[in-house]
């Protein structure tokens, strides 16, 4: 079976001043630029997404954001809403990231955000993932099932979705040493989530959604895990944040 267009998402996390996110576009754009047979996605903090939607114009790169409220507008402080990404430009919107749940957010928000990214037009990412205690104690499969159908609650047709499996001890916190879940463990998680998706959605709509690997993916292990059946893409952070490695995992998409 052909897999579908892979998708390679940077998160940049609270990296980059709008300079620096400047220079990164235009040396990226010029190592990726015969690159036909990817989709690629940029996610910058709020602060450079539309100096980043200037930039990335004409370009084959998209546009994404790292959260949003679920709301349009009202008096919600520090928050940004879906019209606000859309009219910025974003094609994306990183949801329910592990960094986003450990100060607060749940699953029963974090499918507000689902609902309404999907009715605005905006693809999620949602991310799902367990962390190292629950692997240890079996739990891995329990807690990918219990956030994806709570995540995903009520919505009816997922077209637009992108899952991000992102197991919790593989991310970096920026140590380029950390290691990857190893290509079986990470393939095993995402063929689970695609008989989750079957289930729920049937199996049509299982194969066209994107499930993506997050979690210290770098230049050297691109390639392997990229070239798992059950994985879609990659979303990747620390290595993300240099136009150069970024463009190498790019490149590993086979
Ligand atoms: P790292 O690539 O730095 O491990 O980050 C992964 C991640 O959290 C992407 O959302």
């Amino acid at each position: 079976m052909a897999k579908m267009q892979q998708l390679i998402a940077a998160n940049w996390k609270m990296n980059k001043t709008i300079k620096e996110a400047v220079s990164f576009i235009s040396e990226f754009k010029k190592l990726i630029k015969n690159i036909k047979n990817v989709e690629i996605v940029i996610c910058p903090p709020f602060t450079s997404l539309q100096v980043v939607s200037n930039e990335l114009k004409g370009s084959n790169i998209d546009l994404g954001a790292q959260n949003m409220n679920f709301e349009d507008s009202g008096a919600y402080t520090g928050e940004i809403s879906p019209l606000m990404l859309k009219e910025i430009g974003c094609e994306y919107v990183i949801l329910g990231h592990s960094e986003r749940r450990e100060s607060g957010e749940n699953d029963s928000l974090i499918n507000k955000k689902v609902i309404a990214a999907l009715n605005h037009g905006l693809k999620p990412i949602l991310c799902v993932g367990e962390t190292f205690e629950q692997r240890r104690h079996g739990g891995t499969e329990d807690e990918l099932e219990d956030q994806l159908l709570k995540c995903l609650k009520d919505v009816a047709n997922p077209k637009g979705l992108v899952v991000a499996y992102e197991p919790v001890w593989a991310i970096s916190r920026g140590n380029p040493s950390q290691k990857a879940a190893t290509k079986a463990d990470a393939e095993d998680a995402h063929l689970f989530i695609r008989k989750l998706l079957e289930g729920m959605y049937g199996e049509e709509a299982a194969k066209n959604t994107r499930i993506i690997y997050g979690g210290s993916m770098k230049p050297e292990n691109a390639k392997e895990l990229l070239a798992m059946p059950n994985i879609d893409g990659g979303l990747v952070g620390n290595a993300s944040l240099d136009a150069k490695s970024f463009a190498e995992i790019v490149e590993a998409v086979g």
